[in-house]
């Protein structure tokens, strides 16, 4: 694909060059046209050009949630939408859920929107995916999501959880002990890494097993959600902990 509209932003892919973007930006209906070279270190920040226009700030509506963000500050995940709806889905009536890895509410924002949890507590480090969570959550008109700006191997200990979602795939394993210790008696995992094809099926799970402390680990479902380089895998593993 040439490029990807997000809220009223395009963003060309990397190897595509417009001889015109003043004409491309009115054909797209769009105040500013970028390219994200790659997306930076732990607090996954964007290397980005501008291209035309200078406002890089915008809201992106998504399966009925809004998200404003600073695509020149953090980053957006296209191919994640229906991970983020199909995790909302599964939320059920009462639950508490931490968000570990929470950026702008990526996960956080469609559970409020569509599903009746009791709490969800939102755990970011960044102060500029902070800022538009907390933006957010105001945005969508929502009461029960709890904003942690901090380290989410600090913050998770204070609390339990039914359900913790782990969506960052940088060393996400170093945190596992940390959720699970935090989940309660048959809580639901959902394990973010990236993989290589031929360990898709063994990897993520023995990790969760390793540092399950002697819980007994009940896989439920290792769903692909994109590739995330040649031969290797974005997967998210559902697990519940007994
Ligand atoms: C951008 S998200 C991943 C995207 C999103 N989960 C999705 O799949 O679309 C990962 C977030 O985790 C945050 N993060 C990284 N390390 C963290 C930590 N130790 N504690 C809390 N947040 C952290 C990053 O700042 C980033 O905003």
């Amino acid at each position: 694909m040439k490029y990807k509209k997000i809220g009223d932003i395009l963003i060309l892919d990397k190897n595509y060059s417009n001889e015109n973007y003043e004409r491309l930006s009115k054909k797209h209906n769009v105040k500013t046209i970028m390219k994200i070279s790659h997306i930076q270190g732990t607090k996954r920040e964007p290397v980005y050009e501008i291209l035309y226009g200078n406002e890089t700030e915008t809201i992106n509506k998504e399966n009925g949630c809004l998200f404003k963000l600073d695509l020149a500050k953090v980053m957006w995940s296209k191919g994640n939408n229906n991970e983020r709806l199909r995790i909302a889905k599964l939320v059920e009536d009462g639950e508490t859920v931490i968000d570990m890895f929470a950026g702008i509410g990526y996960f956080s924002i469609p559970i409020g929107v569509h599903a009746n949890a009791k709490e969800v507590i939102s755990i970011e480090i960044n102060p500029n995916s902070y800022h538009f969570l907390c933006e957010n959550i105001k945005l969508n008109k929502l009461d029960n999501i709890t904003p942690i700006l901090g380290d989410c191997k600090d913050e998770t200990p204070n609390f339990k959880a039914d359900r913790i979602i782990m969506g960052y795939v940088k060393t996400t394993h170093h945190y596992l002990r940390v959720a699970i210790n935090s989940l309660n008696e048959g809580g639901i995992l959902h394990y973010h890494e990236t993989v290589p094809e031929k360990l898709v099926n063994t990897r993520p799970i023995s990790r969760i097993v390793a540092e399950a402390n002697g819980r007994d680990v009940e896989l439920i479902k290792i769903n692909k959600i994109k590739k995330y380089s040649p031969g290797v895998w974005h997967v998210v593993v559902d697990a519940k902990i007994n």
